[in-house]
Parts: structure tokens; C-alpha cells; sequence
């Protein structure tokens, strides 16, 4: 007897050409820090623009846990009542962070911090990645932390004053860094973290705009972020913050937009951030026509449209030095890759191994029941290209069922690919994609591409 499935599959053929305005959720990564930071400050702060994925929902729920009070306004904002410094409780059950790594890892640091006991557990997907890189700095400071073998969920995290100290992290990770600073807030004293290469800095930006006393300085190579706290505790005074558009949720109608024939978009009110904008740096050099209009400032952040046009893109190498830059964008990448004349090396990516899914696994699998012509090595991922590709000639065979492993990139990546292909691409689970996107299947009909 077969097991019932609760999977939802959704296919996708070639499209005629995307156009006309439209506006991506708000940023995931800016959407957590706001939630934590309110939750923590005195006063009721506003947010704006708040991204209400399942991911940032479950970082709601976990700080409604921990005393603050969260609830969205009739005219669609968010309003928390933060707890004040120290003010945290322990919760009285598990906090189940589904499917969001960037939750679980910037909550057990301030938790941590906090003086309480929190337990924590996950999805599937999430209870398989590393927490080690977490709760190893974590110990450092003083905190007591169990995990399940391999540095797994469940975590738990018990009461322990922690110490000043600085720190190298092993990996580029805006996670550990911010789990870290988030550690710091409840200790007197600094905290500072020694990056070798300097990851999105969403927490230190915030951390400011909330009052927190943070410094950033490069010295003997590093990019040094501290946090002080002379005479204890910080206190953060609450504020009402603006979430601009998320850059890797833009990404797929970036990419989709290019590789269809005749298209001409316009994302709106899109985060630029030198930190996040690698997508965006490497498609020009493909050749790409991404042009930025009237940008602006909201809470610490720039922000733009961009309008896309499609192009003829051509592969390129893709340094290693930028993929910290853009992380999360390389499913992305690959798919506008298998579009572009010639072969896009992409190096530095051993990070992918542990995201959502094994992403450089699911995408070299991908493409190759798509027809596409790809090799994944340790770190590495390339995709040659069909002369004549983006469904000029149709040299993308499609065809091929995907496995996404719980992976909403994956799904949103593949999708992509299929308004290009000569066969419909089917994904085997859409539901994920309400992790970070939940209007994506929307916003793309908007643009023209129907999804089934
Ligand atoms: C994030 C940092 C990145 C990214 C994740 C969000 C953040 O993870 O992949 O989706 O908000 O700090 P790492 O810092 O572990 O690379």
C-alpha cells in the first residue's frame, strides 16, 4: 500500500513574454531581526511591510512565547509591544521554528543571552541542518546548550550569565554573527565578532536603529562588529521601521523576466544592499539589462525598482569572493544560466550543501532531468547553456519532474525554468514556497506566467 501524499505539485510550459509592474513581499532576513528587536525594546513599535511567510511567522510565535505581545493592524501593519531589557520568559513549551533556519538560529542567540530556558525544534528540513555553528560561539560566552547528535534540533538552551569576548566565526555566516550580537545584548561589557569576510550586516544596522551602542570597523583584514555594553544590559527603545522588497525573493521574476523573450518588468521598492545585490552585479556581466529607478532610503536600508528587460546572456566564472554576497540566489542563477550562451562556472559554494536542502545537489538533478547540461563538484556548479536557449529555439527540453526536498527556492528556481523550456516542468511540492513567497504564484500570473 502506497503512503498518502501531501504534496502539491505544480507544472509550468513556455510563456509568452512577462510584463508590467509588481511588488515582492518584504525582506525575510530584515522581517526576523524586526520581530526580535521590538520584541526586546520598551515600547510599541510599527512595522511596516512585515514579510508574513510561514518563516517569519514562526519567529512571531516564538517571541509571543517569550512575553511580547505581536498582532497585525487593521491597516495591514504590525504592532509589538516590546518586553524591555531583560524582560524575556522562559516559554512554556518547545518553539517549533518549522522550516526557518534564520529564526531558530538568531532566537537560540538571544535566548542565550536572555537568562531563561527555551527549548527548540523544527521541520524535516530543519532539524537536519547544523546548529554547531550557532551553539559552539554560543558556548564560548558561557551559555549551556544541548543538542541532538551532529549539532541538531532539538536545542536546549538553559539559563547562564554570559561573558564578554570576541569572536572569528569559521564561516561567512550573517547568522552566526547576528546570533552572536543578539548573545551580546544581555551581558556588560562587548561583544565583537571578527568576520574574515563581511556578511549582510541587516542586525548591526537594526541593532542602531533600535539604540543599541554598535561599531564596525576593518582593521588587519577583518570587519570587526561590536556590541557595547558599558554598564549592562542594552536597552533598545522602540521604533517603526519600514521592510523594503526582498532582493532574493525578486530574484525569480528577475530571472524569469530575462530569460523569456520580449519581456520588460518592473519589480518595485527592491532592497539594495551591497551584501545582497551579488545576483544582480553577476547577471550584468552576463549581459543582462537591469535598470535602477528612483532609489530611496527606508529604516537603514536603500531601496529601488528595477526594471528588466530580457537579454542575451552569456555564461561567465563566477568568483568565489561574491558568492556570500548572494547566497541564497544561486538556484537562481543556475536556471538563467541554463539559458545563457555558453558555460557559467560558479565556485565557493560549499555553504549550499546545508541550506533548506542540499541545493547543489536538487539543482544539478534538476536541470539534468530538464535536459539541461550541468556538473556539481564539493563547491562547485556548471551549467552550459543552449546557442540559441531563452526559447528562441527551444533548446531547453523541460520535461523533467523535480524533487525540491522541501525547498522553496528549489521550486520558485524550476518553475522558472519551465517558461522556457519545450516541455512543462513540474515541481513535486509547491507548498513550501509560502516559507518566503506566499504571493508568488500570484504575482506571477500578474506578469503574464501562468502556473498550474
Ligand atoms: C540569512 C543569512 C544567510 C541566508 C539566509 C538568511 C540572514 O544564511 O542564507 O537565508 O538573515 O542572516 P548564512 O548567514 O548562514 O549564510
Amino acid at each position: 500500500m502506497s503512503a498518502v501524499s501531501n504534496k502539491q505539485p505544480a507544472s509550468v510550459g513556455r510563456s509568452a513574454a512577462l510584463t508590467g509592474h509588481a511588488r515582492v513581499p518584504g525582506d525575510k532576513s530584515i522581517s526576523h531581526r524586526a520581530l526580535i528587536l521590538a520584541s526586546l525594546a520598551t515600547g510599541t513599535s510599527r512595522i511596516c511591510g512585515l514579510l508574513e511567510g510561514d518563516d517569519v511567522l514562526a519567529t512571531a510565535n516564538a517571541m509571543r512565547a517569550m512575553g511580547a505581545h505581536i498582532e497585525k493592524q487593521e491597516n495591514g501593519d504590525w504592532q509589538v509591544i516590546g518586553v524591555g531589557p531583560m524582560g524575556l520568559t522562559s516559554p512554556a513549551a518547545p518553539l517549533d521554528f518549522g522550516n526557518a533556519g534564520t529564526g531558530v538560529r538568531l532566537v537560540m542567540g538571544l535566548v542565550a543571552g536572555a537568562g531563561i530556558d527555551a527549548e527548540f525544534t523544527g521541520d524535516a528540513s530543519l532539524s537536519s541542518r547544523p546548529m554547531g555553528r550557532v551553539l559552539d560561539p554560543l558556548r564560548q560566552m558561557g551559555a549551556q546548550a544541548d543538542a541532538a547528535d551532529g549539532g541538531r534540533l532539538p536545542v536546549h538552551i538553559k539559563a547562564a550569565p554570559l561573558m564578554p569576548a570576541s569572536i572569528t566565526p569559521d564561516i561567512a555566516s550573517a547568522q552566526v554573527k547576528s546570533a552572536i550580537l543578539l548573545a551580546g545584548l544581555g551581558i556588560a561589557g562587548d561583544i565583537c565578532v571578527r568576520e574574515k569576510i563581511a556578511t549582510r550586516g541587516h542586525s548591526e544596522t537594526m541593532l542602531e536603529l533600535f539604540g543599541a551602542n554598535v561599531s564596525v570597523t576593518e582593521a588587519d583584514g577583518f570587519h570587526n562588529v561590536t556590541l557595547h555594553n558599558p554598564t549592562g544590559p542594552s536597552r533598545l527603545t522602540a521604533v517603526d521601521l519600514n521592510v523594503p522588497g526582498d532582493p532574493s525573493s525578486a530574484a525569480f521574476p528577475m530571472i524569469a523576466a530575462l530569460s523569456v523573450p520580449g519581456s520588460d518588468v518592473v519589480l518595485e521598492n527592491i532592497m539594495l544592499n551591497r551584501q545582497r545585490d551579488g545576483l544582480m552585479r553577476v547577471l550584468r556581466d552576463m549581459g543582462a539589462t537591469i535598470e535602477v529607478m528612483n532609489e530611496r532610503h527606508a529604516s537603514g536600508e536603500t531601496c529601488a525598482d528595477l526594471r528588466v528587460k530580457y537579454s542575451a546572456l552569456h555564461g561567465i566564472d563566477v568568483s568565489a569572493d561574491i558568492a556570500p554576497d548572494m547566497i541564497d540566489e544561486f538556484p537562481a542563477l543556475a536556471i538563467a544560466a541554463a539559458g545563457a550562451q555558453g558555460t557559467t562556472h560558479m565556485a565557493g559554494l560549499a555553504e549550499l550543501r546545508v541550506k533548506e536542502s542540499d541545493r547543489l545537489a536538487a539543482m544539478e538533478a534538476g536541470l539534468k532531468s530538464n535536459g539541461v547540461s550541468v556538473e556539481a563538484g564539493a563547491d562547485w556548479l556548471r551549467v552550459t547553456g543552449a546557442p540559441g536557449a531563452n526559447g528562441i529555439t527551444g533548446r531547453i527540453a523541460g520535461g523533467g519532474m523535480v524533487e525540491t526536498h522541501h525547498d522553496h527556492r528549489i521550486a520558485m528556481a524550476f518553475l522558472c525554468l519551465g517558461l522556457v523550456a519545450d516541455h512543462p516542468v513540474t515541481v513535486d511540492d509547491r507548498a513550501m514556497i509560502a516559507t518566503s513567497f506566499p504571493e508568488f504564484f500570484d504575482l506571477m500570473a500578474g506578469l503574464g506566467a501562468q502556473i498550474d
